[in-house]
């Protein structure tokens, strides 16, 4: 797919889909707090929620304190709605609409969180992107948290084609430039009742 379709696509999905008419709608996302309460970051720590869209992760970062805070995505859309949703308390977040693949990060991040974007990167080029921006972005000893879909997950989110991770590939994808912590799988339940087994791992910069 050629990025303005990509693009389009998104757009289109927050556009036309309420919140919970998406198969990744998190009413709280559990799993990116426990891995955020592990490190401990100062309420002042640089965070980026990355292919963050509309979800609630920005708001749990927060209620606990958290005020430099960038939320990047694709979708002017979902960045619109994710402003709507927080009022007053967006003034905490700064908004970025961005391919990731093209993001120029103009500060340094403490902790990187994804939660199902990396996993639509396909080709070599585009992953090898993610990785470097990634590497170059992220403080030493900062930390980065993925979620893609596992190998017992969909081939497929938003109709659009992903690729699954084991913890072997996803390391292999990060330890040049990290160490890995841990990597967990979790069953994530859709609002239409289907299970969705999801790899979630973290890495801290050398
Ligand atoms: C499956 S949704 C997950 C949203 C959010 N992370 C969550 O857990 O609720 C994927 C998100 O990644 C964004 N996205 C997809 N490809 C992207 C890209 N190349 N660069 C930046 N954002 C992208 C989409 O707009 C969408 O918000």
């Amino acid at each position: 797919m050629e990025k303005n379709e990509i693009k389009q696509h998104w757009e289109n999905v927050f556009a036309t889909k309420q919140e919970t008419e998406v198969s990744w709608f998190q009413q709280y996302p559990k799993t990116s707090v426990a891995f955020l309460e592990l490190f401990n970051l100062p309420l002042d720590a640089n965070i980026i929620d990355v292919g963050g869209g509309d979800s609630h992760f920005i708001d749990a970062l927060l209620e606990k304190g958290y005020h430099n805070i960038y939320l990047l995505d694709i979708s002017a859309n979902a960045i619109e709605r994710a402003k709507k949703r927080l009022g007053e308390k967006a003034k905490h977040v700064t908004f970025i609409v961005s391919d990731i693949t093209d993001f120029k990060p103009q500060v340094k991040f403490d902790f990187w969180h994804d939660r199902a974007a990396f996993h639509f990167l396909t080709d070599e080029e585009k992953i090898y992107k993610y990785v470097s921006i990634a590497e170059e972005a992220i403080h030493k000893n900062g930390y980065l948290i993925l979620g893609t879909f596992s190998d017992e997950g969909p081939k497929k989110c938003s109709g659009l084609e992903i690729k699954q991770y084991t913890e072997t590939s996803m390391s292999a994808r990060f330890e040049i430039a990290f160490e890995r912590i841990k990597c967990i799988r979790e069953d994530h339940t859709t609002p239409f009742n289907t299970t969705q087994n999801f790899l979630f791992c973290s890495f801290q910069k050398k």
